[in-house]
């Protein structure tokens, strides 16, 4: 599949940043938490890939390596702008931000590039796979409030369409053998660890901060309805 590029805004009601998906606060708190990871993590993912574009010479490939780079940087900065939402409603975005800048470019400076691009492939992965949960059934959004929907469900598309490139500039770029294979499965298990504490840390820090809304336990037992639950669980749950 070839990605392709669309230069998209969207129309994000500031009020409704803390309280924008149909299943209440909490589970919007928890798209609002991979937002923040979006400008930092898709800036280390374009790079990793730009690392080894010289590499490739398939003509198809350079081709999807444009068309995926193109898509995160449009991804980049309908979140950078999201972010921003989320730091006028009092929320620590821009704290929590660059805290993620500061992680990603310590792994820039210490990791090799071999090692930058299996993070890239494992967490691509990671964002298809998120994104095939919120695309395969509709009640993972429908109800919310319309741009913030429409700008999830465009994201999720993209992801989708772009999901393979960075594994197959792998699979061009880096030897074929045991080394190769270990160095993609530990840097998947170390990956995922980080990752979901990252996710939940920084969920959590946007609960604490959106006080108001209060009622953490109830919210965090909803949240996990909506991720590992089944769809009638989802029907059924009332805003707030
Ligand atoms: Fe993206
Ligand atoms: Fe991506």
């Amino acid at each position: 599949m070839m990605p392709v590029r669309r230069d998209l805004h969207f129309n994000l009601l500031q009020q409704r940043a803390c309280d924008w998906h149909a299943q209440g606060s909490h589970v919007t708190h928890f798209f609002n938490a991979l937002s923040l990871l979006f400008p930092a993590g898709e800036r280390f993912f374009m790079d990793s890939v730009r690392n080894y574009r010289d590499r490739i010479d398939d003509p198809v490939l350079k081709n999807q390596v444009l068309g995926f780079i193109g898509q995160e940087a449009m991804h980049t900065r309908e979140h950078i702008e999201y972010n921003d939402l989320l730091q006028q409603a009092g929320l620590p975005a821009h704290k929590l931000d660059k805290r993620l800048w500061a992680i990603l470019n310590f792994g820039r400076k210490v990791l090799p590039h071999s090692c930058q691009l299996a993070v890239t492939v494992c967490l691509e992965d990671y964002t298809a796979m998120l994104a095939s949960l919120l695309l395969e059934d509709a009640t993972r959004i429908e109800g919310s409030v319309e741009g913030y929907a429409q700008m999830w469900t465009w994201h999720a598309l993209e992801e989708t369409e772009h999901k393979a490139v960075s594994y197959d500039v792998w699979n061009t770029v880096l030897k074929p053998g045991l080394g190769r294979y270990l160095l993609r499965t530990g840097v998947m298990l170390a990956t995922t660890l980080a990752f979901w504490l990252i996710v939940f840390d920084y969920h959590v820090r946007l609960m604490i901060a959106d006080r108001k809304r209060g009622g953490h336990l109830r919210g965090m037992w909803r949240v996990i309805k909506y991720i590992y639950g089944p769809r009638s669980w989802r029907i059924s749950a009332h805003r707030r």
